[in-house]
């Protein structure tokens, strides 16, 4: 509603061509939300892109890019969309998946769709004069994230002499605030960047695709680095900060063999190997998280993972993709025991409510993450917010890293007295 309790409506419907942070081409979009004639409400959004997509991910573009987007949005999304209602946003997704009318969303592309969805909460909470984490989550949303942080880096994210595990992680599970948290992390990612010095005599200071180093290192020697950074720095700040790893298993699977090829360290595991390779990790480093140790399509060595596991988060990124059909089949089988949420790989904003909803009914813990290709962008610090997530996965350094973190900062202060960090479990 705006001021005069009419609800505000799409009046304008934009979208260009900008920049991510690969410097690849990406779209924005931007809504007017209007009262009769007057402007009374503005949204605008960018959709990221990642570099180690899960296969079950919608498509992000048509197949003429960015530009055949655009055109889509201009003759066939913004006539549609012009009058309506801007606080239906169920309805307003349901037509742009309609309107796309593939499942996967390849004729639109789910960064374009998740690009006007997001635009349209932000119109509609600007046209109510309130912050999106409060037009999404009501009265009831005051808790603050713990921030993932990215600190050291491979896989698809680096060069070819860096580690098979795409991104070495930190947590500070222990803070009691968020802006503590924040930079909490960043001191890791600085200590990290003097450890990794001194162990890789030819590391030149190089990062990767979200801010983290980028060394020339093996697994365990990064993994090493990353456990005494966090040590460290908790016994500076005065509260624990953890480990975690993204593995992004998919990437190193290998079809024809049936295993997970390590190629830095010569090694290739089976699922079974894989998943003693985990439990081993997990123990000796004490990491709190982990994500994607399996392949994609792996429901079932998932679930023996997450029963043998005590203490640590397993989450699913490719398995899940955000989808209300894969997360249910996880809980179903005991799959994982956290939901990674990235609204891109979904297509819309109410998929993405969805999931974080399932995922809570059911004790999995939802982590709100941003891709590796971003923006400057700031709505993801506002899902974490209003959707209600413990975590909130969004690097720990760099332009469109901190555009996240800062706004977090931001929010946390306009709470005041009633700030207050999320609920981790297995703390
Ligand atoms: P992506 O990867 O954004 O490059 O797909 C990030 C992740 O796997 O979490
Ligand atoms: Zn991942």
């Amino acid at each position: 509603m705006d001021g005069d309790g009419t609800p505000a409506v799409i009046g304008k419907v934009s979208a260009r061509k900008i920049l991510d942070s690969r410097g690849n081409p990406t779209i924005e979009v931007d809504i007017a939300a209007m009262d009769g004639s007057e402007v009374v409400g503005f949204g605008r959004a960018a959709a990221p892109s990642g570099a180690s997509r899960g296969r079950h991910e919608v498509v992000a573009f048509p197949r003429g890019g960015v530009d055949e987007a655009i055109e889509k949005v201009a003759k066939l999304v913004a006539p549609r969309l012009i009058g309506m209602d801007l606080e239906r946003q169920q309805e307003i997704d349901a037509l742009l998946k309609e309107l796309d009318s593939t499942s996967n969303l390849r004729r639109i592309g789910g960064n374009t769709t998740v690009a006007i969805s997001i635009a349209v909460a932000k119109a509609a909470a600007a046209a109510q004069g309130l912050p999106l984490y409060r037009y999404l989550g009501g009265e009831g949303a005051t808790a603050l994230p713990y921030p993932l942080g990215n600190v050291l880096g491979g896989g698809a994210h680096a060069g070819r002499m860096a580690p098979d595990v795409q991104e070495f992680l930190a947590i500070p599970v222990g803070a009691r605030k968020f802006a503590d948290a924040a930079f909490a992390n960043s001191r890791v990612h600085r200590r990290v960047g003097e450890l990794a010095g001194m162990k890789d005599k030819t590391f030149t200071g190089g990062k990767g695709d979200e801010g983290a180093w980028a060394p020339n290192m093996g697994n365990l020697d990064a993994l090493e680095v990353v456990a005494r950074a966090c040590e460290e720095v908790s016994g500076e700040v005065g509260f624990e900060i953890r480990p975690g790893i993204d593995v992004a298993a998919s990437e190193l699977y290998d079809e024809k063999r049936g295993k997970y090829v390590y190629e830095r360290e010569g090694i290739a595991r089976d699922a079974g190997e894989q998943i003693e390779f985990m439990l081993e990790l997990i123990q000796t480093f004490k990491l709190f998280y982990v994500e994607d140790p399996l392949r994609e399509d792996d429901f079932r060595s998932f679930a023996e993972l997450t029963r043998k596991v005590k203490g640590c988060l397993i989450c699913g990124d490719d398995l899940f993709v955000t989808n209300v059909a894969r997360i249910k089949k996880g809980i179903r089988m005991g799959a994982a025991n956290s939901v990674l949420i990235k609204p891109n790989q979904v297509g819309t904003l109410s998929d993405t409510l969805a999931a974080v909803r399932l995922a809570k009914e059911h004790g999995y813990v939802p982590v709100m993450s941003h891709r590796s290709g971003e923006t400057p962008d700031d709505a993801l610090a506002h899902l974490a917010v209003g959707l209600g997530c413990p975590i909130i996965k969004t690097g720990a350094v760099g332009g469109e890293r901190v555009a996240k973190l800062n706004e977090l900062i931001r929010i946390e202060l306009e709470f005041g007295a009633n700030a207050r960090m999320g609920e981790l479990p297995l703390k």
